[in-house]
């Protein structure tokens, strides 16, 4: 079983699109400091959902040094807004992005992404939650009411990283309690969004097991 999971992966990495010259220069960089990106399989879902739908607008929340946003323009988004609470991934990411002549579509803003989001009024047409596990549903319910009228709201993370998958799978496969927040962030935090973003009536909800697990919600107003 596992043997077939780590094929898959390696299979799924190795027919993932070809990376940019950025992408490539972005994911060394992510190696060298072990900084964790989206990766170019789920990258390469956050194009196609952004060209499939028409995407101009995107905002989000945890971007690093704006790695997942290039896969943003890559799918056609003309306006990325980029938040970021550590000052050196902002330095580099604006950097980055200016050396490719990016910096007219993506905007990095230094600092807390629930106050950022405080200050746009949208509308968003995509949405990538990838910062602190356990205000992914305080990031979904303060960008909710600043969605274009059909919007696509991806999380990452909810298969690896800081969680215990077994734990969460647990929860939804048979009802065992989460743990509390205070015993573990990440899993409560990730168990909270996917019932917060499934039980939106407005909102059709999938998993997608590629890069490190992908919440994809379609909402609808
Ligand atoms: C997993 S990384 C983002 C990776 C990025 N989405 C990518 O794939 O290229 C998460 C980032 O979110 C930042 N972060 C966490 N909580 C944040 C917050 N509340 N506001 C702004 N940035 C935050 C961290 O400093 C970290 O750089």
């Amino acid at each position: 079983m596992t043997h077939r999971s780590d094929t898959l992966e390696s299979f799924l990495r190795a027919t993932a699109p070809e990376p940019t010259p950025l992408q490539r220069e972005m994911a060394g960089t992510a190696t060298e400091l072990s900084f964790p990106i989206v990766g170019p399989v789920a990258g390469g879902v956050l194009a196609q959902v952004t060209r499939l739908t028409g995407a101009d607008r995107v905002f989000e929340f945890g971007s690093g040094f704006g790695y997942s946003a290039t896969w943003f323009v890559r799918g056609g988004a003309t306006d990325i807004v980029c938040t970021e609470f550590d000052e050196d991934e902002v330095k580099l990411g604006r950097e980055l992005v200016a050396e490719a002549d990016l910096d007219d579509r993506i905007t990095f803003e230094y600092g807390d992404a629930m106050e950022t989001i405080e200050r746009y009024d949208g509308p968003f047409d995509v949405v990538l939650i990838d910062h602190q596990k356990h205000r992914y549903a305080d990031a979904y319910d303060a960008v909710r009411p600043k969605l274009s009228d059909t919007a696509v709201v991806v999380a990452d993370n909810v298969v690896r990283g800081p969680l215990d998958f077994e734990t969460l799978a647990a929860h939804f496969n048979d009802g065992t309690p989460l743990p509390t927040r205070e015993e573990d962030e990440g899993t409560w935090g990730i168990g909270t969004y996917l019932t917060r973003v499934r039980g939106d009536a407005d909102a059709e909800t999938v998993v997608l097991p590629v890069g490190s697990g992908l919440v994809v919600s379609v909402v609808s107003r």
